[in-house]
């Protein structure tokens, strides 16, 4: 089941020269990047991206964060790329975020956890469209022989 999900990684990992790391865990899972980009986030694009947060006590950190500094914006895609994304990321809390996540290797923060992920199908195709316009989306073939079987 083919699934395309947005990450983005955020100015904390930036600034810690991390963005490499971090893409690569997700091609070393074998999923594929078909969208990348730097970009800087507007205030009006925070408050669009975390629209269900803006009434929180922490949005202002939050927008003040995400707005400061560049983030990298990625899409990747493969089998079941949304649940398993999330498993890569690990939990909000990076606390207690376990090991061999990358929230667990490289954060012990809630608000400065190095990389976002869209948490359902329905959320990551609106997050995509958020961030990336139709004709930055590429397709090209992976060499996949070694990923799946025949069946998968
Ligand atoms: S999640 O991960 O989207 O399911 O979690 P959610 O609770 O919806 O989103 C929380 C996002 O806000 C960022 N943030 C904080 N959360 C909690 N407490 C504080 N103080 C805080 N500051 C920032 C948190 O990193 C989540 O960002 P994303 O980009 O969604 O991971």
């Amino acid at each position: 089941m083919k699934e395309r999900t947005l990450l983005l990684i955020k100015p904390d990992a930036i600034q810690r020269g991390l963005t490499g790391e971090i893409l690569a865990r997700f091609e070393r899972k074998g999923f594929k990047i078909i969208g990348l980009k730097m970009l800087h986030v507007s205030k009006e694009l925070s408050k669009e991206h975390y629209a269900h947060l803006v009434d929180k006590p922490f949005y202002h950190d939050l927008e003040k964060f995400i707005t400061n500094q560049p983030i990298v914006a990625a899409v990747v895609e493969g089998k079941e790329a949304v649940e398993v994304t999330r498993l890569i990321v690990g939990p909000t809390n990076a606390s207690k975020a376990p090991g061999g996540t990358i929230r667990g290797d490289f954060s012990n923060s809630t608000s400065r956890n190095v990389i976002h992920a869209s948490d359902s199908k329905e959320t990551a195709e609106k997050e995509i469209k958020r961030f990336f316009k139709p004709n930055e989306l590429f397709e090209y073939k992976l060499n996949e022989t070694f990923l799946y079987a025949s069946d998968e």
